[in-house]
């Protein structure tokens, strides 16, 4: 499966929705996540993403992410069609540390 990481909190720029062909991705408040029962590693989001934030779960030190993904997957709603980018997204792209503005 691939992993949205934190790169994605407050960026959430949604390119990823709008290329998965089987709609894995679902909806918080200020990221996304993958659900990895669903994906088919088929790797066309990861190029997407503006933010750099999606990554195979091959890559080491995915773990955490894997789990908040499997998680929150279940919980979220589906999300197909990008839809209004958050004003600031720009300002925090690349910002180190935006774990702790995780919003579930
Ligand atoms: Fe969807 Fe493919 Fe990305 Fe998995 S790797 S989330 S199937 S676009
Ligand atoms: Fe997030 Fe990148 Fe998708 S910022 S919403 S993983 S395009």
């Amino acid at each position: 499966t691939y992993v949205v990481t934190d790169a994605c909190i407050r960026c959430k720029y949604m390119d990823c929705v709008e290329v998965c062909p089987v709609d894995c991705f679902y909806e918080g408040e200020n990221m996304l996540v993958i659900n990895p029962s669903e994906c088919i590693d088929c790797g066309v989001c990861e190029p997407e993403c503006p933010a750099e934030a999606i990554f195979p779960d091959t890559e080491n030190g995915l773990e955490k992410w894997l789990e908040l993904n499997r998680t929150y997957s279940e919980q979220w709603p589906n999300i197909t069609q990008k839809g209004d980018v958050p004003d600031d997204a720009d300002s925090f792209k690349g910002v180190e540390g935006k774990e702790a503005e995780f919003s579930p």
